[in-house]
């Protein structure tokens, strides 16, 4: 495994992180080989949101936590708020919805702090002075050691700057071999085609330029949600070509596909959601190599991109 520095805390944490969307359906024995696997492979970050299976993620951690108290000190846990889901999905950066959120996921998750906060979707109606007093909170009450954002473009993260006085160590983002808006505006700046729209304004050199660790979410999915691209049609070439490099470092085409968000520079991690143990063996393999730039291109070719 490889580790980066994480925020304030230079907490050392796997560039692959262990995305917990997905466990409502598994039981806390399941949970914990499943987060025993992780740490023996040296995957020690966990990533959470407190809409995750309607808190059902948090309290299934919680319930292992409570089970295995050594599991706490080994596990970096990083957890998300901001969304309101009653009805419908709407977005809440309010000093009151933050406080009263880490409190309610502290207690779901039988810990007394989070390692790290993200604020999981931008809230027009933010007003980023009660955002700065809510951290501030969270900071001094011990709650939360690191904060970030998660969907965020350059403007957005600059504007809760002018407020916020701890350092954004993170943006959450949707990147992987078969989704790359973000990348495709960067190689077609000024260009009249549709790869040249801006979409994310400069977001990943944003975050280089500022240290805010990117964490890619969705790593192996194509679309929102559509699903794993291995084995899509629409990407018989992206495929086949994971699957030459997989066989050249002998590792399993996850382990490419992760390797290749692993490539961009900077702090980047690749955050997984699967909820198999064997799986997660497999991702592990993506720190034991790095693609060549060539290899690098020929995937993000391969996956139907145009340079010019
Ligand atoms: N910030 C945000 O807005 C945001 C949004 C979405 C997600 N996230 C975070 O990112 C994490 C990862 O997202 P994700 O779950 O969509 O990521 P993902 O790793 O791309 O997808 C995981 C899903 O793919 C399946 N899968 C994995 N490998 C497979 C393979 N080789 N063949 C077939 N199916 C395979 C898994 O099933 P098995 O369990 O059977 O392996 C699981 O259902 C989440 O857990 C969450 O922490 C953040």
């Amino acid at each position: 495994m490889r580790y980066i520095e994480f925020g304030t805390q230079k907490a050392k944490i796997s560039e692959v992180v262990a995305g917990l969307m997905r466990i409502n359906q598994m039981s806390v024995p399941e949970l914990e080989v499943f987060v025993d696997t992780c740490l023996s492979e040296g995957i020690n970050a966990f990533d959470l949101a407190d809409i995750y299976g309607g808190g059902k993620c948090e309290a299934l951690i919680g319930e292992l936590l409570l089970k295995r108290p050594d599991l706490r000190g080994k596990m970096w846990i990083q957890s998300k708020c901001g969304i309101h889901t009653d009805g419908f999905n709407y977005f809440d950066f309010s000093k009151e919805h933050i406080l009263a959120s880490v409190d309610k996921i502290l207690m779901r998750l039988q810990t007394d702090h989070l390692d790290s906060l993200l604020l999981h979707r931008p809230d027009a109606l933010m007003e980023p002075e009660e955002v700065a007093e809510a951290f501030d909170i969270l900071e001094s009450s011990g709650k939360v050691l690191d904060f970030g954002v998660s969907n965020e473009n350059p403007s957005q993260m600059a504007l809760l700057r002018t407020c916020v006085k701890q350092p954004l160590a993170a943006n959450q983002l949707q990147l992987s071999a078969a989704f790359t808006p973000a990348l495709d505006e960067g190689f077609n700046v000024n260009m009249e085609i549709d790869a040249g729209i801006v979409r994310s304004a400069g977001t990943f050199e944003y975050c280089r330029l500022h240290d805010i660790v990117i964490q890619a979410w969705s790593s192996l999915q194509y679309g929102y949600f559509q699903g794993v691209f291995f084995g899509v049609p629409k990407y018989e070439k992206l495929n086949a070509k994971i699957d030459e490099l997989a066989e050249k470092y002998g590792v399993t085409n996850t382990a490419v596909a992760l390797a290749w968000i692993l490539r961009y520079p900077g702090k980047t991690q690749a955050v997984i959601g699967t909820t198999k143990p064997e799986r997660i063996r497999e991702a592990a393999r993506a720190c034991d190599f790095t693609l060549t730039r060539k290899e690098w291109y020929e995937i993000y070719l391969a996956a139907g991109n145009r340079l010019p």
